[in-house]
């Protein structure tokens, strides 16, 4: 019988690559030995393997990987967990691929990454959008009302699934997952949450409680994002009790999952699923007192200001008179590298600190922040990015949000371009949620928001020539 204290990927790991083996097998670099990359990379390929005999196999597990799939979900309280090698965004693919048939309906909250809107066009699922409420304190787009969610199933009783994020990039949390859980239950729904920068909810106050303790009953997260875990190492929990099967979406990872997944990423996932199930009160505390010395000290510094979202593991900064995006670079010239900026402000994603492992850097980090700002000296932008003139709504698709076809759409000043029906998503990049999607008109206020975020720099993605300032429209006028 295993325990949260043991770690059966990666010791079955330690344990193959200390038998010295001999590789007439794939991978290519032959246990780091034919690489050309520093050693510490070398290092770690010794644990860079394949579907050898007892070191076992995700795609039908039944030793070690098994074993630890089974503790994860033991860890989180679910039904199954499984582990995810290519990030969230196969898992939220494999969730909506699982919950709905091409032509079907499902409910989605508007501000979703884009993975989301991918998993859409995938399934072939015409989508119905709930809009967000605006998050005045992070200045972005938060959770979804849940009279809103009732309205929108009451008007289209046939979706298959409700799909919502929480908590936000900016870690604000939904205040109100577990009646909206309630609702999508009453009527027959699964809720799906894609909980990508929430993996380490569920430690106790004053972190927020978990989407799937509030009912849903699937959730994805990104144990990369805030757990000690490799990139693209994430996870996916189904709930007791889900309305969704676990055997379905098992299939659809089937597929979707690379035929050989990374044995160090699943170790790493392993060592995260350690990590967090053997977090305490006590490391909660040195946590909190690194936190509170982070927040006092960039208080202190003129001309910033610190803001606290509902998630304590994020902080916001904010710089008088500049852009987040300025402020980014500006602390990026002193060697602080922050999550993602915006025109009004930067996101920083803090350690999980455990006891042991107190930051003696803080110091330094306060200099380093101070000079940072010094350097941005008075300034006179307005940084705002404004709530939405709107109420948020409900507005249905026709059909998946997929790229329209060429000869139907033609290039366009965005400027210009009030009025005409987008025909490709425009996605300002971190954090990858689609300002445009296919099909969706192109009102004022959405070029106002592209326009602030040209200004202050932002990157973006999707299908545009935004360095012309073009984006790809609809030939046909949205009446036609
Ligand atoms: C809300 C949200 N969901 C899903 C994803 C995709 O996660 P991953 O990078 O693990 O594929 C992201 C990535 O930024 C995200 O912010």
């Amino acid at each position: 019988m295993s325990s949260q204290a043991q770690r059966p990927v990666a010791k079955m790991l330690e344990n193959f690559a200390e038998s010295n083996p001999v590789s007439f097998h794939v991978p290519g670099h032959k246990n780091g030995e034919l690489t050309g990359l520093p050693e510490a990379v070398r290092g770690m390929m010794t644990w860079d393997v394949t579907e050898l005999p007892g070191l076992d196999d995700l795609h039908a597990p039944e030793g070690p990987i098994r074993e630890a799939q089974d503790l994860l979900a033991a860890a989180y309280g679910a039904h199954r967990s499984f582990f995810l090698v290519n990030g969230s965004t196969s898992g939220n693919l494999a969730m909506i691929l699982a919950s709905c048939r091409p032509g079907e309906r499902i409910i989605v909250q508007r501000n979703a990454h884009k993975s989301v809107f991918h998993g859409l066009v995938l399934a072939g699922a015409h989508p119905v959008y709930v809009d967000p409420v605006w998050d005045p304190a992070t200045q972005s787009p938060g959770h979804t009302e849940a009279a809103l969610i009732l309205e929108a199933i009451r008007k289209y009783p046939e979706a298959k699934a409700v799909i919502l994020t929480n908590p936000t990039y900016y870690g604000s949390a939904s205040p109100n997952l577990r009646e909206i859980a309630d609702i999508c239950h009453g009527a027959g729904l699964p809720l799906l949450v894609d909980e990508a920068h929430g993996a380490h909810f569920g430690i106790g106050a004053p972190f927020p409680e978990s989407s799937l303790a509030q009912g849903a009953d699937v959730v994805v997260q990104s144990a990369h994002k805030t757990l000690p875990a490799m990139t693209m190492a994430s996870f996916l929990h189904v709930a007791q009790g889900s309305m969704l099967d676990a055997d379905r979406i098992s299939h659809y990872l089937g597929m979707l999952q690379s035929s050989s997944p990374s044995y160090p990423l699943m170790a790493s996932l392993d060592d995260a699923r350690h990590y967090i199930a053997n977090y305490t009160e006590e490391d909660l505390r040195v946590f909190l007192s690194f936190r509170k010395a982070l927040v006092k000290g960039m208080s202190a510094i003129d001309g910033l200001s610190v803001i606290q979202p509902d998630d304590p593991l994020k902080l916001l900064l904010r710089a008088d008179g500049h852009s987040g995006n300025a402020l980014s670079e500006a602390l990026a010239r002193e060697s602080v590298h922050i999550e993602l900026s915006d025109p009004c402000q930067a996101l920083l994603v803090l350690p999980l600190l455990k006891k042991g492992q107190n930051d003696d850097r803080l110091q330094e980090l306060f200099a380093a922040v101070r000079r940072a700002v010094q350097a941005l000296g008075p300034g006179t932008e307005t940084g705002e990015l404004a709530e939405p003139d709107t109420q948020p709504t409900i507005t249905a698709a026709e059909g998946p949000p997929d790229l329209q076809p060429g000869e139907s759409s033609e290039w366009m000043d965005y400027q210009k371009s009030e009025g005409r029906i987008s025909a490709a998503s425009v996605i300002p990049y971190p954090p990858g949620i689609p300002l445009l999607l296919p099909g969706e008109p192109v009102t004022g206020e959405k070029i106002r928001v592209l326009h602030h975020y040209l200004t202050a720099g932002t990157m973006f993605q999707g299908t545009h020539r935004l360095g012309t300032q073009q984006i790809l429209v609809s030939r046909q006028s949205p009446e036609a």
